[in-house]
C-alpha cells in the first residue's frame, strides 16, 4: 500500500437536468424512521434511476476512474473476500454481466458458449475471452473484476447457521464504514453502531426477510446521509481528509457545499452458492440542485426539522443540520 496523499481534487458530479430529473429523492413522507422499507428491485419507469437492477448513468467514466484510483492507493482495505465466497463472486460476475448485456447493449456485450464467454465493455475498452468458473483466466477474481466495471459498491454474504455474514467486499465509497472492521461480522453485528433501530426490532425484521430471498426476486431500498463536497469516498480510515469539511458549512456555503447523498441498495439471492448480493448504489445532489425541485426541498426541509436526534448525530449531520434548515426556509410553503 502507498501512503495515501494527502489532497484529493474533488469530483465532477455536477448532475445534469437529466440526473437531477431522475435523482432517487429518498422521502415520501415528511418525517424519517428507520424501517424494513424494501420493494421489488429494478421497476421504475423507462429512464428512471431503478429502471433496471444495476443502474448506469452519466458519472460512470467518473466514478470507475475515482475507484481504479482509490484501489491503486489503498487496495488492501477496499477489496476483501474470505475463501468460502469463491461460488458467490461467480454467482456476481455472472449476475451482473448478463444484466448489464440485456439492459444496455450499446455499452456491453456478452456472448456465452458453455463455460466460454466473450465480454466486452466499450465504455471502458474492455474486451475479454474467459471460462466462467476458472479464476485463472481473469485479471483479478471476478468480484473485483466485474466491480471495477460497475457502478456502486459490492458486498457479498454468506448465509449459514441462521445468520448473514458479511464475507467479502468491494467498497471504494463508504458512507462512514468500515469494510476491514465489519468482515466476517454477523448481520445483527454490523448493524451495531445504527441508533434506535435493534430497539425498534428493524434489524431482527430484515435479516428474516434477507434470510427468505428468493432467487431471481431482488429487491431494492434506500438509505440515506449527507456529505459536504462531492466526496464518494468516506471511509473512516480517511476521516482526516473529509470529516473537517464540515467545519467549512454555513449559510452563504450550504447550497454548494452539502450533498444529499442517497444510496439504492439491491438484495438478491445468488443461485449456486445461496448468497446474498448487497450492492450499494451510491448518488449525490448539490443542495443547489436538489432546490430546483420546491417539493423536494420542502420535504427534505421538514424531515431535517423533525428528525431524531441520535439519527442526526449517527449520519455527521448535527453540526450543519441548523444552517441546511435555515437555508432551506424559503421552500417552506406554511409558515
Ligand atoms: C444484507 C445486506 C446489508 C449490509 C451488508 C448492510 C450494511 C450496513 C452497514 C455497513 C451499515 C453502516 C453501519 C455502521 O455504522 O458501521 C449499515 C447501516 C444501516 N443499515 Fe444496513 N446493511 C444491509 C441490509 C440492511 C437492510 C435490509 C436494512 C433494512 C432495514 C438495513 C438498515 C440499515 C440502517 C437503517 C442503517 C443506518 C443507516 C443510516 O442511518 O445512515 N440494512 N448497513
Amino acid at each position: 500500500m502507498t501512503a495515501i496523499t494527502e489532497s484529493r481534487p474533488l469530483l465532477a458530479l455536477k448532475n445534469s437536468q437529466k440526473a437531477i430529473s431522475r435523482f432517487p429523492f429518498p422521502f415520501s413522507g415528511e418525517s424519517y424512521m428507520y424501517s424494513v422499507n424494501v420493494v421489488p428491485a429494478g421497476q421504475g419507469a423507462p429512464g428512471t434511476f431503478d429502471e433496471h437492477l444495476f443502474d448506469i448513468d452519466e458519472h460512470y467514466l467518473t466514478e470507475m476512474a475515482e475507484r481504479e484510483r482509490i484501489l491503486a492507493e489503498d487496495y488492501g482495505r477496499r477489496y476483501l473476500t474470505l475463501p468460502n465466497m469463491m461460488d458467490a463472486q461467480w454467482d456476481f460476475l455472472e449476475m451482473g454481466l448478463t444484466h448489464l448485456a440485456k439492459d444496455y447493449p450499446e455499452h456491453f456485450t456478452l456472448e456465452r458458449s458453455g463455460n466460454n464467454w466473450s465480454w466486452t465493455n466499450k465504455l471502458l475498452g474492455i474486451e475479454k475471452d474467459f471460462i466462467f468458473g476458472d479464476a485463472a483466466t481473469l485479471p483479478s477474481e471476478p468480484l473485483e473484476w466485474v466491480g471495477r466495471q460497475m457502478q456502486g459498491d459490492f458486498c457479498l454474504l454468506d448465509q449459514r447457521e441462521d445468520d448473514l455474514y458479511l464475507d467479502a467486499g468491494l467498497v471504494t465509497f463508504p458512507a462512514d464504514w468500515s469494510l476491514p472492521f465489519d468482515l466476517g461480522m454477523s448481520f445483527e453485528h454490523w448493524h451495531g453502531p445504527v441508533p434506535i433501530a435493534h430497539d425498534l426490532g428493524v434489524f431482527k425484521r430484515a435479516k428474516k426477510f434477507l434470510m427468505n430471498l428468493e432467487v431471481d426476486q431482488p429487491w431494492q431500498r434506500f438509505n440515506w446521509t449527507m456529505t459536504v463536497n462531492p466526496r464518494l469516498d468516506t471511509a473512516p480510515e480517511i476521516y482526516h481528509l473529509w470529516g473537517p469539511d464540515k467545519t467549512l458549512v454555513n449559510i452563504e456555503t450550504v447550497a454548494e457545499l452539502v450533498h444529499l447523498r442517497v444510496e439504492v441498495q439491491v438484495l438478491a439471492r445468488l443461485p449456486r452458492s445461496h448468497g446474498v448480493l448487497f450492492s450499494i448504489r451510491t448518488y449525490m445532489i448539490r443542495m443547489d440542485e436538489l432546490v430546483e425541485n420546491p417539493e423536494w426541498a420542502k420535504r427534505l426541509r421538514r424531515v431535517l426539522v423533525s428528525l431524531a436526534d441520535e439519527i442526526a448525530d449517527y449520519k455527521g449531520i448535527s453540526r450543519y443540520r441548523s444552517a441546511l434548515i435555515e437555508w432551506l426556509t424559503p421552500y417552506e410553503t406554511d409558515k
